[in-house]
Parts: C-alpha cells; structure tokens; sequence
C-alpha cells in the first residue's frame, strides 16, 4: 500500500457519540454531545476504572461538571441524532434547551439527568481534572451504569449492533456486524504448569 501524508488531521481517532447530562444551578438539566471519552484503570485488582472525558472552552456543561462534580454520560443511538444535533448547536448559556421535545430523568447514584431515550447510561462522579490550554480533562469514578433492560447484559462484552451506537468521526457513522471476540482469530496455546 502506498500512503499520502495528510497533515495533522486525526479524525480517523473516532469515538462513539455521548451526550452529557449535568444540572444547572437552578436544577434544569443541561446537555450537550461531547465525543471526547476513553477511559484508563487505575488498579485493575479492584477494578478501578476511570471514564475520561474533554471538553474545550466555556461550555455550560463544563461549568456545570466543575461546579457540581456530577454528570452521567448518555450513549446517543441513531434515534437520538436530532438530539445530538440540536444540543450540540446550542447552548446552556443561552437558556433552556427546550426547543424540541424530550424526557428526562433523575440518575440512581449521582445529581444529573439522564435521557430516557438512551439505552445506555453511565453515572460519574470527577474524580481529578486536567486543564491543557483551553481544554479541561476530567477522570470519572463510575458510579452506576444503566442498560436497556432488553439487552443482555450478564456477560462482559456488550454486542453494539443492539445499541445502534452513532461513532462521529466528524461525520456521522452507524456500525456493522459484530465480528467475534478476542480469541475468535488466534488462539494463544496454553502454557504447562511449571
Ligand atoms: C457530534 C458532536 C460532538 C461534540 N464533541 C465535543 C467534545 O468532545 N468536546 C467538546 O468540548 N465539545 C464537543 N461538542 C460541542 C458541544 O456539544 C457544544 O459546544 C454544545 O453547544 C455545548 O453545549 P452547552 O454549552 O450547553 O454545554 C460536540 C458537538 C457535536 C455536535
């Protein structure tokens, strides 16, 4: 294969489309699509994970995540992309988002919304928070997650195809199949007791 340099663009960095959910100060929800989140594992002994999430500016969210420390991460599926679209072109700062209808509904285990419609919701709480430039990098203790009771959810490996995920990569993206698991190419040979 024969390769063209293409500048500094890392769009091919896709990730799937979270719309967060905060309160405001006088308790209205805020949300906003933000695509910036990974995660990292502090100890894996006692599964200490961390979600990790940026987001660059003043945005309300960000003001709202600073200032309460809560926020739960709404999965967007196909069916919410008039959602992501109409949050991620307006702003907290300038009211109420309530030009298109929605439900919302208090988390279990944090002080935010989540959207009724999403079939996976992850409620956080910031455990540290990084700022670069006029970024800030918060790392989440997962508090509590919330699946669509229809999905099966027992093992560990959520099949996507179900969840019908949207994965921005500046453009909008659906996934295809689900391809297998690890091990379902190459089988590690098992070592011999010493
Ligand atoms: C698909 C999509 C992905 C986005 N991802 C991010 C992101 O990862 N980080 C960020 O700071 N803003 C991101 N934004 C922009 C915010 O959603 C946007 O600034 C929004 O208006 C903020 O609303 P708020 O002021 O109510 O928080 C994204 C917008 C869209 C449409």
């Amino acid at each position: 294969m024969k390769r063209k340099s293409i500048g500094t663009r890392h769009e091919m960095i896709v990730q799937p489309t979270f719309i967060i959910g905060t309160f405001q100060e006088d308790g209205s929800p805020d949300f906003a699509p933000i695509t910036w989140v990974s995660k990292t594992c502090e100890r894996d002994s006692d599964h200490q994970n961390l979600i990790i999430i940026s987001m660059y500016g003043t945005k309300q969210t960000k003001q709202n995540v600073q200032r309460t420390g809560q926020l739960c991460i709404n999965l967007a599926t196909r069916e919410m992309l008039h959602l992501v679209d109409y949050f991620g072109q307006t702003s907290g700062k300038d009211g109420k988002k309530d030009a298109i209808p929605y439900t919302w509904e208090k988390a279990v285990c944090v002080e935010a919304p989540t959207l009724t419609q999403s079939p996976w919701v992850c409620e956080c709480e910031v455990a540290q928070s990084v700022t670069t430039g006029e970024s800030d990098t918060f790392f989440c203790r997962v508090r509590n997650v919330q699946v669509d009771e229809r999905i099966d959810a027992d093992a560990w490996g959520l099949d996507l195809t179900e969840l019908d995920p949207v994965i921005y990569s500046g453009k909008y993206h659906s996934i295809g199949e689900c391809l297998g698991e690890i091990g379902d190419y190459y089988k590690v040979q098992e070592k011999s007791a010493d």
